[in-house]
């Protein structure tokens, strides 16, 4: 059977089945070359002149992308942050876009800052409420609609398609972070966005040792080929061995994910009930404002990211942090092992974290031994 005949699970384990041509390995080589030679009338025939335009070792890994975000088109960056600014930066000075409230803030920072001093005319708005949303367009002018759902670090959600629809009806274009949902609970293209992005240094990977990003394209267009241009202008590319361990990474996708999906519902329905805490914010539980269009547009689960509130405040919620054990108090998130932050300490001024919130992004451990160890260190707040 062919990858496009079988289930995504089939197409990412086998990481479309790709065989090396020379030696019939079934994991792909590394190719480090920087250069490629070139024939002898002068022409470039094997398509390839120099590494950081692309490189093979990208190959499985973009296609692999492509296939399972049924896209046209896919390009790993050095980070996920280096692909989300390409976006940024294949449009114009003076060109207006939207972007969520609650998003990832190292990208939200990036906007007030660069990407507004650079001349893009930004608007933050609740993306979640979609006649927020249509009211910030400005028609004419939005060139692009930027949603992050769930959105970090309050996972909160938006309905991409009519998202679609309202950047669309003003000629603009929308592109997701999809980097919580991944690829195996939504599939952003498929529901009428323009662009997903990942940073892939997450669940793609999800193993915490790599930091890369990726774009995937609903068409292989001319904005397509500036974002292109960006990642081989501003030499933003993805290192070879980094990549090959994203193919490697990608290989258990499905299984991590459905792992976590199960593991970060549990951890949310636990904690919901537990007096130490004053909320959970997990689009999974039925009380989640973002619920029914999250069950809508998620397929599988809810993703394997929740944030707690704990009673006391600030220093009750850094206090439990303290007291974890089995929990990495660490930022990042998507890996296999369960990690813990206080993140308005990450956050700082201008983040919509509560100071008595705590993110938790759940691994792949005994659900029933994170809980566990949660609720000991709730015990002592
Ligand atoms: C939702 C989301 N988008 C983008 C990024 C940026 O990705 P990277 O750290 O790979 O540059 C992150 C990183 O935490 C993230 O959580």
């Amino acid at each position: 059977m062919k990858p496009d005949e079988t289930k995504p699970e089939s197409a990412a384990a086998q990481a479309l089945g790709w065989i090396d041509e020379t030696t019939r390995a079934i994991s792909p080589p590394l190719q480090p070359a920087t250069t490629y030679l070139r024939d002898d009338d002068n022409q470039y025939r094997s398509g390839r002149i120099y590494a950081r335009s692309d490189n093979p070792t990208f190959d499985q890994a973009e296609a692999l992308l492509t296939h399972l975000e049924r896209g046209a088109a896919a390009a790993v960056f050095s980070a996920g942050m280096a692909a989300a600014t390409a976006v940024f930066l294949a449009l114009k000075p003076g060109d207006h876009v939207v972007a969520p409230r609650v998003m990832y803030w190292g990208l939200r920072h990036w906007l007030l800052g660069h990407a507004t001093e650079w001349g893009l005319q930004v608007d933050f708005v609740e993306t979640s409420d979609l006649a927020a949303l249509a009211r910030a367009i400005q028609p004419g002018r939005t060139k692009l609609v930027w949603i992050e759902t769930p959105a970090n670090p309050l996972w909160t959600i938006t309905d991409i398609a009519a998202a679609a629809g309202i950047a669309h009806a003003a000629g603009a274009r929308l592109a997701v972070d999809s980097t919580v949902a991944t690829p195996v609970l939504t599939q952003p293209i498929a529901l009428g966005a323009d662009l997903v992005m990942h940073s892939a240094t997450k669940y793609l990977n999800g193993h915490s040792d790599v930091v890369a990003g990726a774009l995937v394209t609903a068409r292989d267009d001319e904005f397509w080929a500036r974002l292109k241009a960006v990642r081989k202008n501003i030499g933003a590319i993805l290192g070879t061995f980094e990549a090959w361990l994203l193919v490697r990474g990608l290989r258990t996708l499905y299984v991590r994910v459905d792992r976590q999906c199960r593991s970060a519902q549990l951890v949310a329905e636990r904690l919901a009930a537990h007096p130490r805490i004053s909320a959970v914010l997990y689009p999974g539980l039925q009380s989640a404002a973002g619920h029914a269009i999250a069950a809508k547009q998620m397929r599988g689960g809810f993703g394997g990211m929740l944030s707690i509130r704990v009673r006391g405040g600030e220093a009750a919620a850094i206090a439990t942090a303290a007291r974890v054990r089995l929990w990495k108090r660490a930022t990042s998130l998507g890996g296999v092992e369960s990690l813990l932050e206080h993140r308005a300490s990450v956050e700082g001024a201008g983040s919509p974290a509560p100071a008595d919130m705590l993110r938790l992004s759940v691994g792949l451990e005994d659900p029933g031994d994170l809980v566990a160890d949660l609720e000991q260190a709730l015990a002592g707040a």
